[in-house]
């Protein structure tokens, strides 16, 4: 009998993430079902349209200024309906979105066991990032299968007491990996705005920032520090895709819309974010998936929070906190632009802790013995 796969999807991390995996699975031939639940509208389909994934279902759930409770709802009820007329031998969820945990909770209540891809991060702090800690944690307490990143994550598992074996537990490495691989691997042709960036030889930064405990003060402070970093070396450039959330964007444009050597662009595709990170001299963003990938492309990291679920990041020395405090971002910034030693003390010369590209063959292989196949 062939077994039925039910991937959950929701934000662009989830799409880029699960993107390889879901592939990997239709090579072993399982019925895989693409379940959207369409919490980010455009973001979602430009990562999975990069991957040629279609969504089977997409519940559409997205509106203007979403709430956690709203999110909530419409996924448990979206997906809990899915499954009563679809019933699925196994749900896999990513990561740490309201998708992913309430996805989790609606297979959970019909005994559909779930499988967690990139399982067992923990910041430590159920306030940081908000509300994701939570989010994590709750789905690895719903799932029986636990696909952890790296061996931190395993631990984290095992020290909370999960019910984790030999076979329903495996460290397997990040699946953005596996993507980013595929993104530096395939020829595109750079959208309109980067293009204008190739004939640029000087020192470009790139910014992203979207974390819920960034709005307002926070995210103020972060545009402050570009505005030093750019007073400060009159050479640099910065590039800042926007996220779509409102919030984000309002403020952004506010402080940083009329420096002309700020380039402001819509969410980029991922083969040109990927080409963004790989040019950039240095990278400030507040990202979990970032984190991930500039280890991978040995380009420095300022991480504009106050807490890391991605300690192997800071101990490699490709990324460092920040946190959001004005002076130290640019400081920081400033200083690793103008110190080569300090600039070359980023560079990881190991293997990255984040794994090597092969976490969906992992993953599916444990999903093959999962079901004795
Ligand atoms: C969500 C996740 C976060 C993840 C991030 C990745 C939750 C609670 N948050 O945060 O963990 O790191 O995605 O980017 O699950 N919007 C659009 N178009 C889009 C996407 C978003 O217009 O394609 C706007 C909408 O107004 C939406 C708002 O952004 O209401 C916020 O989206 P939401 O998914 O609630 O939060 P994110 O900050 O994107
Ligand atoms: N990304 C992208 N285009 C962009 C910005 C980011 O494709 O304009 C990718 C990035 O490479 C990473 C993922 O989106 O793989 C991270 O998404 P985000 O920062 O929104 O979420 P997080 O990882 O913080 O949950």
């Amino acid at each position: 009998m062939v077994k039925k796969i039910v991937c959950v999807v929701g934000t662009r991390p989830e799409g880029i993430k699960m993107a390889p995996l879901i592939h990997a699975l239709r090579r072993k031939r399982f019925a895989v079902t693409v379940l959207s639940t369409g919490q980010h509208l455009h973001m979602l389909h430009q990562a999975l349209h990069f991957f040629d994934i279609r969504a089977d279902v997409n519940l559409s759930i997205m509106e203007k200024q979403q709430t956690l409770d709203g999110i909530t709802v419409k996924v448990l009820k979206g997906v809990g309906d899915f499954l009563d007329r679809h019933p699925q031998d196994l749900a896999l969820v990513h990561g740490d979105t309201t998708t992913t945990m309430a996805s989790a909770l609606a297979a959970f209540y019909r005994r559909i066991p779930v499988g967690h891809v990139e399982a067992g991060l923990r910041s430590g702090d159920m306030s940081s990032p908000f509300p994701e800690e939570a989010n994590r944690a709750l789905t690895d307490r719903l799932a029986s299968l636990w696909f952890a990143p790296t061996e931190r994550a395993a631990a984290n598992l095992r020290g909370e007491g999960l019910p984790v074996t030999g076979n329903t537990m495996s460290v397997t490495g990040n699946t953005v990996i596996d993507a980013l691989k595929i993104a530096l691997a395939k020829k595109h042709d750079l959208c309109e705005e980067l293009a204008g960036l190739q004939s640029f030889t000087g020192p470009l930064i790139l910014m992203t920032s979207h974390r819920r405990e960034s709005w307002g003060e926070p995210l103020e402070s972060i545009c402050g520090a570009v505005t030093d970093i750019l007073n400060r070396n009159d050479e640099v450039r910065v590039l800042i895709p926007l996220h779509k959330n409102p919030s984000v964007r309002g403020v952004i444009k506010r402080h940083l819309g009329e420096n002309e050597r700020v380039i402001l662009s819509e969410p980029l595709d991922y083969p040109d974010f990927v080409w963004a990170m790989k040019r950039s001299s240095l990278i400030l963003s507040d990202s979990g998936g970032v984190q991930e990938e500039s280890a991978e492309l040995k380009v420095p990291l300022l991480v504009m929070r106050s807490t890391s679920e991605r300690p192997e990041a800071l101990e490699a020395g490709t990324a460092t906190l920040v946190g959001t405090e004005r002076s130290t971002i640019a400081d920081t910034a400033f200083r690793i632009l103008i110190d080569e030693a300090f600039r070359n003390s980023f560079l990881n010369r190991g293997a990255n802790p984040f794994g090597s590209g092969d976490a969906s063959e992992r993953i599916s292989d444990m999903i093959l013995k999962f079901f004795s196949l």
